[in-house]
């Protein structure tokens, strides 16, 4: 891992391979690890970088709510300082909202969009009053509430009930965030756009994938972003959840090796 200083924090990334480069940004609340499967395959072809995005993993958190064009205008940042003018980012759940966001502010950025598990709908008031009692339970309790909380609905059942090593590779990765990191972060996903009608004005070539049980972000929101961004790619990830990438891992890259080699990258 390597620290820099952007914005006023330190971040920290990994980076491996060399060729085309590929940022992908983690869901909430993981961290850079999460991609382990995705950095093997793609840094054999392709320079991948890997943020932890503010207030997760080794990146500082900040107070109040870290939003998602504050996330993307770190991104922007740490690749200005890697001599990064354009990328293929690929973004899962709030990776993909920092994503749209990033998408939204510097479209020329950006190569190709591999959009999973996400959706680009804002937070109903139900949702935004579920995210602040979370925040406040983070604060209070620890991050123990939150993987008890979060867990039943980011695996798929069979992989809760019969794959103890995923279970916990997730449990630990929410462990470790720290609870000011994952407030923050509930406060400024409570308050993010509706990215609904950027959609169709996505020109970038586009890759959706969504596992077939995802309940956080389900196949009817990879559904509706593949027919709003124009020639876009639906892959559904049978037998995953919502974390189809560490579910699904062979499934999830070879959706990716057909969608980079289709663009050429
Ligand atoms: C994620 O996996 O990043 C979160 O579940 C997204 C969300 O809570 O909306």
């Amino acid at each position: 891992m390597t620290t820099v200083n952007v914005r006023g924090i330190s971040l920290n990334y990994a980076e491996a391979g060399e060729g085309a480069p590929v940022a992908l940004l983690h869901g909430f609340p993981f961290n850079h690890s999460m991609w382990r499967e995705q950095v093997e395959m793609l840094s054999r072809t392709h320079r991948v970088i890997t943020p932890d995005l503010r207030g997760h993993g080794g990146t500082a958190a900040t107070g109040g709510a870290a939003t998602m064009e504050e996330m993307a205008q770190d991104v922007a940042a740490l690749l200005d300082q890697l001599s990064i003018e354009r990328a293929v980012f690929g973004a899962l759940s709030m990776g993909g909202y920092v994503a749209l966001a990033f998408y939204q502010l510097f479209p020329r950025r950006v190569r190709a969009l591999i959009l999973a598990d996400t959706r680009p709908h804002a937070d109903t008031g139900e949702a935004r009053a579920n995210r602040e009692a979370m925040a406040r339970r983070a604060l209070e309790e620890g991050m123990e509430t939150v993987a008890e909380a979060m867990l039943p609905k980011l695996l798929a059942p069979a992989t809760l009930s019969d794959r103890p090593e995923i279970a916990a590779r997730v449990r630990e990765m929410i462990l470790s965030t720290q609870p000011e990191g994952a407030a923050a972060a509930l406060r400024g996903m409570a308050i993010r756009k509706d990215q609904t009608s950027l959609l169709s004005e996505i020109i970038a070539p586009t890759l959706i994938l969504v596992g077939g049980e995802d309940i956080l972000t389900p196949p009817a929101d990879a559904e509706l972003m593949h027919r709003e961004i124009r020639g876009s790619q639906l892959v559904v990830i049978e037998g995953a959840g919502h974390v189809s990438n560490i579910e699904r891992p062979s499934e999830f890259n070879n959706a990716i090796t057909d969608f980079l080699k289709s663009i050429e990258l």
